[in-house]
This record gives structure tokens, sequence and C-alpha cells, in this order.
């Protein structure tokens, strides 16, 4: 892969964006090597920490390449696919974002489970100054995770959140000075790392499954109380020792 890093680890994998002269842009290339990556996760899932390089998460998609697309290429979606197949992976994401995540960079980050920001991170959708919509999920998914207000203010305001703002919306988990934020995402999944990963899998695609409470929830538990790994949790909690 030439535009992403994969370090695939017993209990996580970690995803690093490169590249450096486009300050990250999400390239066809790109798209492709992200793919190979979900796939990767499909057939094995762990948890995944997504992360940009050199003081930038990503500069959106690339926008050498969204000049020359029309019609038929704005309807295949490759972006918005690509971002939805990354929030459905079967595992937690974890996005960590240092410095810029502008519009497709956005909505990537926009697309995992969690982010966690340095203090230079900046959120921004700027795709109207380009005479262009936010087609990869920001429209939906950022309304979804801070409110319709916000999301307006961001989508059509041209208004920035930068780490501190967009902590206080809840959109990042943490904020931390740039050079703690991998230890600081990796003690995320590190927790993670210690829950079941049956139970996370699960809690996943309840938290994300439209419409169907309190039935699947129902389900999903039903499934993982018959788990012998819960029945060892439960066990070492009852015994003193510590479930997490
Ligand atoms: N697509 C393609 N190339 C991009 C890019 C993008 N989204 N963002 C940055 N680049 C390229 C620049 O064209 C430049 O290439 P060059 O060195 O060949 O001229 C290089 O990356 C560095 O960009 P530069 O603007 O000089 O870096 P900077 O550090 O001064 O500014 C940004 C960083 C992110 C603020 C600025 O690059 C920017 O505004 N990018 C576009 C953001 C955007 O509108 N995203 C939405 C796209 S839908």
């Amino acid at each position: 892969m030439s535009t992403v890093t994969v370090e695939e680890r017993d209990d996580r994998v970690v995803v690093t964006l490169k590249r450096p002269d486009a300050r990250n842009a999400v390239n066809m290339e790109m798209i492709g090597d992200l793919h190979d990556v979900c796939a990767l996760l499909e057939a094995s899932p762990k948890p995944m920490l997504l992360t940009g390089s050199d003081g930038v998460f990503a500069a959106g998609a690339d926008i050498a390449e969204l000049a020359a697309r029309g019609r038929e290429e704005a309807l295949q979606g490759f972006n918005s696919r690509l971002f939805d197949r990354v929030s459905r992976l079967p595992q937690p994401t974890v996005a960590a974002v240092d410095g810029y995540a502008l519009g497709g960079g956005a909505e990537l980050a926009f697309a995992c489970d969690i982010r966690i920001a340095s203090q230079t991170a900046v959120f921004g959708n700027p795709e109207p100054g380009l005479g262009i919509i936010a087609a990869a999920g920001a429209c939906w998914r950022l309304a979804g995770l801070v409110g319709a207000s916000v999301a307006k203010q961001v989508l059509l305001g041209g208004i920035r959140l930068d780490a501190e703002r967009a902590h206080q919306l809840g959109l990042v988990a943490d904020v931390v000075p740039a050079v703690e934020l991998p230890g600081a995402a990796h003690k995320l999944l590190d927790r993670m790392a210690r829950s079941s990963a049956a139970a996370l899998r699960l809690t996943k695609l309840v938290v994300d499954s439209p419409g169907g409470h309190p039935h699947v929830d129902d389900l999903a538990q039903a499934v993982l109380f018959e788990t012998t790994d819960k029945r060892d949790r439960m066990a070492r909690f009852l015994d003193g020792g510590r479930a997490r």
C-alpha cells in the first residue's frame, strides 16, 4: 500500500494515512488502500486506530481528482461507500486527529466510532466553498454526532471546530498535546482490548442499528448470556477480581 501504513498487532491494527505531499488528501489510491484495510479487518476483526501523519489528519478528498469528476462519478459515491464500510467495521474504530481534518478527512473521522484530538485538531467542511456538498457522510453523520444546529454551523456557516469546541460538543473524547496523542489513543484501545471482543462487536451493532430497539438489544444480550467468556468475567468480578 502506498498511501497508508498498516501495523498489525495481536489486539489492534494501527493505520496511518501517508500522503504528505497532499496533506493526506484522500485520492483513489488511498480509497483502494483503505478498502484493503477494511477487507483485512472484516476477515480478522480487531479494533482499529486510524491516524494521520506530519501534523495533519487529512485535508479532504483530493481536489485535483474531484475537479475532473462528473455526475456519473458522483453517483458511484467513492468516498461515501468507503466511509460507510469503515463505519460498519465489526470492531470499534478510533480516529486520532492531529491537525486538519477537513472535508473528506473530517468525514472519515466522523465515520469512526470514537475520536480523540490533539490541541491543534481542526474539523471543518469547506465543500460549499468548492461548489459541492459534503456528500460522504457529514450532512447526516455530523448532525447525529453534534446535533443539527452545530452541523449547520459547520456545513453552511463554514465554521471550523477547534479541539476545545469539539471536546465541549462531545465530538472528541479527549484533547491532549500532540506528542501525547498516540499514547492516549492506545490507552483507549488498551481498555477495549480488556473487554470481551464479542460484547464490543454486538454493542456496536446494537448502537448502530436503526429502529430495531429494544428487540435487537435483547437478541444481542441473549447471544452474550450464553458465552463462557461472560460467565468467566462475571465470576471473576464476584470473586473479587476486577472484570476489566
Ligand atoms: N486535495 C488535493 N491536494 C491538496 C489538498 C486536497 N484536499 N489539500 C492540500 N493539498 C495539497 C496542496 O495542493 C499542496 O500541493 P502542492 O505542494 O503541490 O502545491 C500541498 O497539499 C500542501 O498544501 P498547502 O495548502 O500548501 O498546505 P498548508 O499547510 O498551507 O495548508 C490546508 C493546509 C489543509 C489548510 C490546505 O491545504 C487546504 O485548505 N486544503 C484544502 C482543504 C479543503 O478544502 N478540503 C475539502 C476538500 S473536499
